[in-house]
């Protein structure tokens, strides 16, 4: 590898869950050093990433904005999902590769943290080979929500499980009823199929529905008394405590 390749390196910087004081000390010298700072969003908005950094950055960084091609509208199942998203995360990579090549490093925003389901896993696939690349830890969504929350999950040995809430809804209530704490992500018009797989197996009433986790908008209620027709946005999750855990 040159010496150029080894002085630029790809940052995969977290920025945690939306407040903006659950940023690292490391992240925030990490965003202001950086000469390019990359994010992606949904077409349209100005990005969750980009305004929970916003603080941290200053006139003087060229951005890299990368809007989605589709985000929800367009299931993952679909015969074009991967193709199209596979494409896209390449022409991201190879802009993001332009600057490293000539020296610049480029820090991409990743709301909570980048390794725990972080679009910058498909930049890191595609450019670890050939790049410095370094990912500074962020605080989850989860971990966030929870805290907001004031949610006690797992005590001793509880085994807690992460769930997407895209799974079908057998395998949900499946999933659910072997864990002894769980977290649903992915909620978004999924909730009346979450709220279905917890009912059958017994948990709707220890679960909680948090939306915007430590963000400005933030509401936490629990889930069997919010309204079951009242659509949930994409920042929202599930949370169910693991058992009462006084020993
Ligand atoms: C693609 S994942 C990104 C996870 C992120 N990298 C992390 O470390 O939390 C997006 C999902 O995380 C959840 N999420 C992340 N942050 C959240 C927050 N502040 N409040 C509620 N849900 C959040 C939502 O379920 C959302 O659909």
């Amino acid at each position: 590898m040159s010496a150029v390749l080894e002085t630029a390196v790809l940052w995969g910087v977290g920025v945690g869950p939306g407040d903006p004081e659950l940023l690292t000390l490391k992240a925030a010298r990490v965003l202001r050093e950086s000469p390019v700072v990359a994010f992606f969003a949904k077409r349209g908005c100005v990005g969750n990433a980009r305004t929970i950094a916003d603080p941290h950055l200053h006139g003087d960084q060229e951005e890299l904005r990368f809007d989605y091609p589709f985000t929800v509208e367009v299931p993952a199942t679909d015969a074009g999902y991967r193709s199209e998203m596979s494409g896209f995360y390449d022409i991201c990579a190879g802009r993001i590769a332009e600057h490293l090549v000539s020296g610049r490093s480029v820090a991409v925003l990743c709301e909570g943290d980048p390794f725990f389901y972080g679009s910058f896993m498909y930049l890191h696939d595609r450019l670890a080979g050939r790049f410095s690349t370094r990912a500074i830890a962020g605080i989850t969504g989860m971990s966030g929500c929870w805290a907001a929350a004031d949610l006690p999950m797992t005590h001793g040995d509880d085994i807690l499980s992460v769930l997407p809430g895209t799974l079908e809804a057998a395998v949900l209530a499946r999933k659910l009823a072997e864990a002894d704490a769980a977290v649903i992500m992915k909620v978004g018009r999924n909730l009346p199929k979450i709220r279905r797989a917890l009912d059958r197996v017994g948990l709707l009433d220890r679960s909680v529905y948090v939306e915007r986790g430590t963000m400005a908008a933030e509401r936490i209620e629990p889930l069997a008394a919010r309204d079951p027709d009242k659509p949930a946005p994409y920042f929202s999750m599930v949370l169910v405590p693991g058992r009462r855990g006084a020993r």
